[in-house]
């Protein structure tokens, strides 16, 4: 049980902390604004509190964003309590359904330009992973939802906040950001395809 819980705490959280490092890499203008908002509330300050986090509206956002254009566990599994037609098909009780939250996160009818990785959508928007929003479930929906959901949203806040604090990031090589490589590994958990290597220099300020 205790493997279980650290196995579905652990490899969730640091994919999401990779995927949004690639795509600040990918986006240097949200990586800037986000180390500015960071570095502005902290004012050199090295130690984080829940409190400063509290203030980071864009890091909040950026994190929202991440999980929905890369959830780490795309899809959910549900099994038919009774026999059900959806969308014409006949759902014998006892199916397997496997609920797509990546299809449902990329889905235009409730997202404008999808296919756009932009924070500012959440922000001023009351949208939120807590299984109220049916377009939106990176953490699943319902009694099963993940009871991780807390310990998750403070950890990878406080990983991502002391990233963008003390260091500023580029690519190896002089590489492109839009040129990196986003491709995910097949899996319960879906995480970068080959490992992201950034450069990270300290920052003094
Ligand atoms: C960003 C990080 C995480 C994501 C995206 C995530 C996502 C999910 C999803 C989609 C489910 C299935 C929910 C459903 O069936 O409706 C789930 C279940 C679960 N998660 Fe998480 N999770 C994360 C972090 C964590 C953490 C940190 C823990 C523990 C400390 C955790 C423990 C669990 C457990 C025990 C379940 C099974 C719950 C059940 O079946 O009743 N997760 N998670």
């Amino acid at each position: 049980m205790i493997k279980d819980v650290f196995g579905a705490g652990t490899e969730t959280s640091s994919a999401v902390l990779e995927w949004a490092m690639t795509e600040l890499l990918r986006h240097p203008t949200v990586m800037k604004k986000l180390q500015n908002e960071v570095r502005g509330i902290l004012h050199g300050k090295q130690d984080i509190t829940l409190d400063d986090l509290e203030k980071m509206q864009y890091l909040k956002a950026v994190i929202k964003e991440t999980l929905r254009y890369h959830p780490p566990v795309p899809l959910i599994p549900r099994e038919a309590g009774r026999d059900a037609k959806i969308m014409g098909y006949d759902i014998a009780a006892g199916t397997m359904v496997l609920v797509n939250a990546l299809a449902i996160g990329w889905d235009p009818a409730f997202w404008d330009e999808p296919e756009n990785f932009e924070p500012e959508r959440f922000l001023n928007s009351s949208i939120d992973f807590n299984g109220l929003h049916l377009q939106y479930i990176p953490f699943g929906i319902g009694r099963r939802i993940c009871p991780g959901i807390g310990f998750a949203k403070v950890l990878i806040e406080l990983v991502l906040a002391n990233l963008m604090q003390k260091f500023d990031w580029k690519l190896p090589d002089g590489a492109k950001g839009e040129n990196l490589d986003t491709t995910g590994l097949r899996g319960l958990v879906i995480r970068r395809k080959n490992p992201l290597i950034a450069v990270a220099t300290l920052c003094h300020s």
